[in-house]
């Protein structure tokens, strides 16, 4: 089977990557934006590095032709001066899903996020319902994948989340009182290669969390304890953590904004995890914790 996918250099992308070298069935097109994105990519005979442009219609057929599955993962939470949800979340992700259609691809993956809707007041959230909206509408069978934080090496997740516990003494927003379902990476890059593999008729979306809900201070509270360390953890109320966080980002044009606030504190909570329907068996918690912990 032949593979293409965006976004390459991202924290799914290694792991995916990583899983595909020990694939001997898949050969895979690994798409990043610049030459300088192709070093951090793993060495391996079955992967195929390539500089793509999600604003050339022409390169991206190119690029994905002859794929049986297209694997779409580029996509950004933190806005910059470079970069926004419009132009990274919507606009790359319907390149990609003409480009597949247009290219012959048979079937096109999309990973999205829980809570994504075209009618979210929240402009990440929206951002990742509208790109939803343009796969669904591109013509081809696709898959689209709801995650909820991602939990693996090199995650944003996971470093954020074994910074706090190493510091001792933390605030964090609202005292972590909000509920997170944490998927290990390693499960989401199994059913992204399942669905690739079965190429499902239609376009579904699944919504895949991890097997257990936990508040994030008790995330960081038994990261801590797992590592023989004790932590202190304080509140930054969420109200003034926005009013800051709005100032700053207008200054800098970008970066942690009352919107990032708002999708890092949601409750994570899905009617129905899909699981069983991508015939994944999830990995416990307490494994994910455990592998993360190791790469320090
Ligand atoms: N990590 C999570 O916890 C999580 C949770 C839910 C959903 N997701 C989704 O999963 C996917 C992968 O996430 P990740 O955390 O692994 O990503 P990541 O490591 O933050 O990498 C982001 C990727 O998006 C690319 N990108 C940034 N701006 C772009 C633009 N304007 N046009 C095209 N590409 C652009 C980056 O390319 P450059 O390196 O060239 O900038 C990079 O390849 C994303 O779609 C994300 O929304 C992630």
């Amino acid at each position: 089977m032949k593979i293409a996918i965006t976004g390459a250099n991202s924290s799914v992308g290694q792991n995916l990557l990583a899983h595909i070298a020990s694939a001997a069935d898949i050969q895979a097109i690994a798409g990043v934006r610049s030459a300088a994105a192709f070093a951090s990519l793993p060495q391996s005979p079955r992967i195929t590095p390539r500089v793509i442009s999600y604003t050339d219609g022409d390169n991206l057929v190119t690029a994905l032709a002859d794929a049986d599955c297209v694997i779409h993962l580029a996509g950004i939470l933190i806005e910059n001066k470079h970069t926004n949800y419009t132009s990274a979340n919507v606009d790359a992700t319907d390149a990609v899903a003409q480009a597949a259609f247009k290219a012959g691809v048979k079937h096109l993956v999309f990973i999205s996020v829980v809570g994504a809707s075209t009618s979210s007041a929240n402009a990440y959230f929206r951002s990742k319902g509208l790109a939803e909206e343009r796969v669904a509408a591109a013509g081809l069978s696709a898959s689209i994948i709801r995650t909820p934080i991602l939990l693996g090496s090199g995650t944003a997740g996971s470093d954020s989340l074994l910074a706090m516990a190493a510091k001792g003494k933390t605030k964090v927003l609202g005292g972590g009182h909000y509920t997170q379902r944490p998927l290990d990476v390693d499960d989401l890059s199994k059913a992204i290669l399942s669905v690739c593999r079965a190429q499902p008729e239609g376009v579904t979306i699944h919504e895949l969390v991890g097997p257990e809900s936990i508040s994030y201070r008790d995330l960081i509270l038994r990261v801590a304890s797992m590592q023989g360390q004790e932590v202190e953890i304080g509140s930054v109320p969420i109200a003034i953590a926005k009013l800051g966080a709005g100032i700053t980002s207008k200054l800098k044009g970008g970066g942690i904004t009352p919107t990032v606030i708002d999708v890092i504190t949601m409750n994570e909570h899905v009617h129905s995890n899909a699981d069983t329907a991508l015939g994944i068996l999830l990995t416990p918690l307490q494994s994910t914790l455990e592998k993360i912990i190791r790469t320090i």
